[in-house]
């Protein structure tokens, strides 16, 4: 079983940026992504719609023989994580905005969250700000519209350049210090926030950790690939090739999968 790979989904491209976290911290581990670009952007839709997407998605991971499973979506692990680890039997990982490191280490007491409407409207994500926000001041943010420029590669758009200025100003009017990033298309982002935000803005989010938790896991089920070959990597998309290639270069294995 420990040989077998690490499924990993996203509603699209996004969760390539936890991928890349994954792959750099766990280099010996076999990877299957499944980037759900056809449904994409799952922020817009009900909770039901995104349990059944994600257990689609970890059906097919499944099939496939993985051992481990990475939700790389926050809307999905806040609308799905609790039913999706009550369904599967094998160690499911899942992704929440960064809040707690950043309510924490915040000087402004005034932190912005920017994520989807999906994440930022689930219980789950109420229960962690709750818990960690009760001091400070939490200036919340829908990235409508961002998701889908990502998806159709227009990163460097205009269009998008003009949306991220509309969804910064009022963060960067009440003061904060700490942006969080809530959502897994966002990294790709950063060149674009650095540019429009002041200085001493910090941005985070969460890939480090999940790879983190990630390896913590795998160990604590003795998961862990014991071999040192080079790991196949395979990419499985039912959108756009060429966003998916752009984003993770061209050396990998990328197959298009209606799914
Ligand atoms: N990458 C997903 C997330 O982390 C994007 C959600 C969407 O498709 O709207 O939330």
């Amino acid at each position: 079983m420990s040989t077998q790979a690490i499924g990993i989904f996203d509603s699209g491209v996004g969760g390539t940026s936890i991928w890349k976290e994954l792959n750099l911290l766990l280099p010996h581990e076999n990877t299957i992504y499944l980037a759900d670009s056809k449904h994409a952007p799952y922020g817009e839709k009900t909770k039901e719609e995104i349990i059944t997407l994600s257990k689609k998605n970890i059906d097919l991971l499944l099939s496939k023989g993985c051992k481990l499973i990475v939700v790389a979506c926050n809307t999905a692990t806040t609308n799905a994580i609790k039913v999706l680890r009550d369904t599967y039997s094998v160690p499911i990982i899942g992704i929440e905005p960064a809040i707690k490191p950043a309510a924490l280490q915040t000087k402004t007491k005034t932190i912005g969250i920017l994520a989807t409407k999906g994440t930022l409207s689930s219980e789950l994500f109420h229960r962690t700000t709750d818990l960690f926000t009760s001091h400070i001041k939490v200036i919340e943010q829908v990235g409508v519209g961002l998701v889908s420029l990502i998806e159709s590669g227009e990163i460097n758009s205009e269009e998008m350049k003009a949306l991220l200025k509309i969804y910064l100003k009022p963060m960067v009017d009440a003061n904060i210090d700490y942006l969080v990033l809530g959502c897994t298309h966002y990294p790709y982002l950063i060149p674009q926030l650095l540019e429009l935000l002041p200085k001493h803005i910090k941005i985070i989010d969460s890939g480090k950790a999940v790879a983190v938790q990630t390896k913590a896991v795998l160990e604590q089920h003795h998961l862990l690939n014991p071999s040192l070959k080079k790991p196949k990597l395979q990419f499985y998309s039912n959108g756009s090739l060429e966003v998916l290639i752009s984003l993770i270069g061209e050396t990998y294995h990328v197959e298009y999968l209606n799914f």
